[in-house]
C-alpha cells in the first residue's frame, strides 16, 4: 500500500542521476575524492549521518578522517543543548584553516541546527567558509545539492522544513557490522515545552510496515544481530499511514523474520506506552528485554508545563505494569534538572521517582533554553550553581543504584552479543547483555558478532566487566 508521505519514484531517480553524474566527475579525477563526515546528537543522526555516506560511496567518494586531505567535510549537528551547538561552532571555527590549506574544500552543515533560524543567520554572516547548509528533512536531495554547490557560483542554502517527506530507496553506508540504526519514522509532533526537535525535523510521519520489514530483512541477511528501531516516539508509529497498523504489530512482524538477532527500539513515550507493547514485548522472544522511558521530571506541576501528558504516579505505574509482564526487564531514562522555576521540593519529587523506580541506569541532563520553544518565554529564578548541587546530588543518587544494579551480575555468567572492539588492552572487546548494558571483555576479537556467554567479574556505575566463555558453544 503507498504511503501518501512518501517521495514519488521519479524524484528520487533524479537523485540517482545526479549521483551518476558526480561519479563521473570524481572517476575523472586522478585521485579519489575524499569525505570526512562528523556527526553529533542522537542515533537518528548517525542514521542520517550513514545515508550521507552511502550517497557519497555511490558518487565515487572516499572515506577519511584526516581533517586536511577531505575534499568535502561533512558536518551534521545536534540542536538539542546550547553545549552540543558550542561544539559545534568551535569545530566549524576551525575549519577555516583546513580550507585555507585546501581552497577547493566543500564544507558542509546539515543536521538539526541547519533548521533554526538563528543559526542559520549566523552561518551566513560569519561563518562564510561553510558552502553548503541543509536541513534534516533536504537530506534525500543532497546529491543534487551538492552538485549545485560543486557547479554553480555562491553558497546554497536549503534550509526550508519540509515537513512531509519520506525518502525510500536511498543508499546507506553503515559503520558497524553488527548493531544497525533503523528508522520507522521521522519528525515529532509531541511539543514537549523545552524541546527543539519538533521545529527541526517537522511533523511526525511513519514509513511504511513493508518497507520496514525489508530492511530489517536485508540487514539480518547481511549479517546484522542488533537492530535498533528509531524514531522520537515509536509508540505512535503507524498513525496517519493509510492502512492500520501500530508499534506492537510492528515488533511482531520484525520478530517472525528468521534468525538470531535482536530488536531494539528508541525512544518510547510514556504516554503512549503501555499493556499493548509490553504485551507484544513480551510475546517476541527477540525483543530485547529492555525499554527506555524518559521521564524528564517527577512533578506533576513541571510535567505540565513540560507538556509530557502523563503524572508521576503514572509514570510510576507503567513501570509497575512493565515489570510485571517482564520481570527482568532492563529500565533506563531521561532526565531534566533545572527546568524553569523548579523548586526544591519539585527537585526532589524527581529523587522520590528515582528512588521509587530503581533504573538501571539514566541520562541526565541540565536544562537548556532552546530558541523557539514555549519554555523559552518561562521565569526562572533558580540559579545556575544550585541547578549544578541539584544535578549533582541526582548524579549520586543514580550512580549508587546503577551500581547497586550491576554488582548483582557478578559471578553470574550472562548472554552477550560482541558488537565492537575497545581500546582496551585488557578488555579488548565491548558487548552488550540482552538488556543492553556494556560488557567490557575479554577475547579475541573474530568472537565479534557472536552470541556467547559470558561470566561478569567486575563492574563500575556505567558498565560491566567479563570474561567470554567461548568453549561452551
Ligand atoms: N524523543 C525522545 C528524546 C529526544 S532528546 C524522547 O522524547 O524521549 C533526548 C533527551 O534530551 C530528552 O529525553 C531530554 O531529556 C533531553 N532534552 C531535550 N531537550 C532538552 C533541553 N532543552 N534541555 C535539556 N535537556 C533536553
Ligand atoms: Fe522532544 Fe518531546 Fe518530541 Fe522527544 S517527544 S523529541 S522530548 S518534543
Ligand atoms: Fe539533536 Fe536533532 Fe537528534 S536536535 S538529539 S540531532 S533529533
Amino acid at each position: 500500500m503507498k504511503n501518501k508521505a512518501e517521495i514519488p519514484a521519479n524524484e528520487i531517480e533524479k537523485q540517482r542521476d545526479i549521483m551518476r553524474k558526480i561519479l563521473e566527475a570524481s572517476q575523472a579525477r586522478q585521485a579519489k575524492p575524499l569525505a570526512y563526515i562528523d556527526t553529533y546528537g542522537c542515533q537518528q543522526n548517525v542514521s542520517d549521518s550513514e545515508k550521507i555516506q552511502g550517497m557519497l560511496a555511490e558518487m565515487g567518494y572516499g572515506f577519511t578522517t584526516d581533517e586536511f586531505a577531505a575534499d568535502i567535510i561533512v558536518i551534521n549537528t545536534c540542536a538539542i543543548r546550547e553545549n552540543a551547538e558550542n561544539r559545534v561552532f568551535g569545530n566549524i571555527g576551525a575549519l577555516v584553516h583546513t580550507k585555507k590549506k585546501k581552497p577547493t574544500q566543500t564544507i558542509v552543515f546539515c543536521g538539526c541546527m541547519a533548521a533554526v533560524p538563528e543559526t542559520i543567520e549566523k552561518v551566513r554572516e560569519s561563518h562564510k567558509h561553510v558552502d553548503l547548509m541543509f536541513s534534516p528533512n533536504a537530506l534525500w536531495r543532497f546529491p543534487e545539492l551538492l552538485h549545485r554547490t560543486l557547479t554553480e557560483k555562491g553558497r546554497v542554502f536549503e534550509t526550508a522544513i519540509d515537513d512531509s517527506a519520506i525518502a525510500e530507496g536511498l543508499p546507506a553506508k553503515r559503520d558497524g557490522t553488527v548493531k544497525a540504526w533503523l528508522p520507522i519514522m521521522y519528525g515529532c509532533d509531541n511539543y514537549c515545552s523545552y524541546c527543539i526537535v519538533p521545529y527541526t525535523r517537522g511533523r511526525e510521519r511513519s514509513r511504511a510496515p513493508q518497507a520496514i520489514v525489508e530492511e530489517a530483512k536485508a540487514l539480518i541477511k547481511d549479517g546484522y544481530k542488533d537492530i535498533t528501531l528509531l524514531g522520537q516516539n515509536v509508540n505512535s508509529y503507524g498513525a496517519g499511514l493509510s492502512e492500520k497498523t501500530n508499534f506492537a504489530s510492528l515488533i511482531k512482524m520484525i520478530n517472525e523474520i528468521e534468525g538470531q538477532f535482536l530488536i531494539r527500539f528508541m525512544t518510547s513515550h510514556p504516554k503512549d506506552a503501555g499493556v499493548e507493547l509490553f504485551q507484544a514485548m513480551a510475546q517476541s522472544e527477540k525483543a530485547a528485554r529492555h525499554i527506555h522511558l524518559p521521564f524528564q521530571a517527577g512533578s506533576d506541576r513541571i510535567l505540565k508545563l513540560m507538556n509530557r501528558g502523563y503524572t508521576h504516579e503514572e509514570y510510576v505505574e507503567k513501570i509497575a505494569m512493565a515489570r510485571k509482564l517482564m520481570p527482568d526487564i532492563i529500565i533506563t531514562s531521561d532526565v531534566i534538572v533545572g527546568f524553569p522555576g523548579e523548586t526544591q521540593a519539585e527537585f526532589e519529587d524527581t529523587l522520590r521517582l528515582i528512588e521509587k523506580v530503581q533504573f538501571d541506569a539514566m541520562f541526565t541532563f541540565l536544562y537548556s533554553k532552546r530558541p523557539g520553544t514555549p519554555a523559552e518565554k518561562l521565569e526562572d529564578n533558580v540559579t545556575r550553581a544550585e541547578k549544578q548541587v541539584r544535578f549533582e546530588r541526582l548524579l549520586d543518587m543514580q550512580n549508587a543504584i546503577s551500581e547497586e544494579k550491576h554488582k548483582k551480575y557478578i559471578g553470574k555468567s550472562v548472554q552477550v552479543l560482541v558488537d565492537d572492539r575497545s581500546h582496551d588492552e585488557r578488555y579488548p572487546l565491548r558487548a552488550r547483555t540482552n538488556g543492553g548494558r556494556l560488557v567490557h571483555l575479554n577475547g579475541t576479537e573474530d568472537l565479534i558478532g557472536r552470541f556467547l556467554q559470558a561470566e561478569i567479574t567486575h563492574c563500575n556505575s556505567w558498565a560491566l566487566y567479563g570474561e567470554a566463555h567461548t568453549n561452551a558453544l
